[in-house]
């Protein structure tokens, strides 16, 4: 993990900078669909959690968590090219599922593009398991996968 990672709640100026990070490193080759408007409501919304590392012109990560009952569920998650494989993805991960925890939540469900290696190997690598094909998940073009990662034991 990398140490001493500032990681903070994101606040209405980093919604530019949060959403042109998830059309590059997310939405690319799909629809546009987080746009800045989008994450500002993420960020004034009672039952979601926006972080950030970096200052709002050069966002280097983020998570957007929101909660659904005891249910959690990663929206959005993203690193900078520039910033990946030194510890700061699953520094703001881990952060989340801090707060997942102390707020109750007995799972945290996360989608991920079926293409995309590196975030499947990612959440694999902190414990969360594939449940499920979503085919054309993403704007009726790309298929994904659904994960889940069981903060307490179900019911
Ligand atoms: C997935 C992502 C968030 C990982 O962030 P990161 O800061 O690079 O992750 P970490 O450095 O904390 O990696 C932790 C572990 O995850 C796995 N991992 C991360 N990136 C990987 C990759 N490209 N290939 C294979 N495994 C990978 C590794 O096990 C890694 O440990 P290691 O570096 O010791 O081998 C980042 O690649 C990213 O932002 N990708 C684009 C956006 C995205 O896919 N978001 C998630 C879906 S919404």
């Amino acid at each position: 993990m990398i140490a001493g990672a500032a990681i903070r709640l994101a606040t209405p100026g980093d919604a530019p900078g949060i959403a042109a990070l998830s059309r590059d490193a997310i939405e690319h080759g799909l629809p546009w669909t987080w746009q800045a408007p989008r994450v500002a409501r993420a960020i004034a919304s009672p039952d979601t959690n926006v972080v950030v590392v970096g200052p709002p012109e050069a966002i280097a990560a983020f998570g957007i968590m929101s909660y659904l009952e005891d249910d959690a569920h990663l929206l959005l998650f993203a690193v900078q090219a520039a910033h990946r494989r030194r510890g700061l993805g699953s520094a703001v991960l881990a952060w989340l599922e801090d707060v997942a925890r102390a707020a109750g939540a007995k799972r945290i469900r996360v989608e991920a593009r079926r293409d995309n290696a590196a975030a499947r190997s990612f959440y694999n690598e902190h414990g969360y398991h594939e449940r499920a094909l979503a085919p054309e998940m993403y704007s009726g073009l790309l298929d994904g996968v659904r994960l889940e990662k069981w903060l307490r034991a179900p019911e």
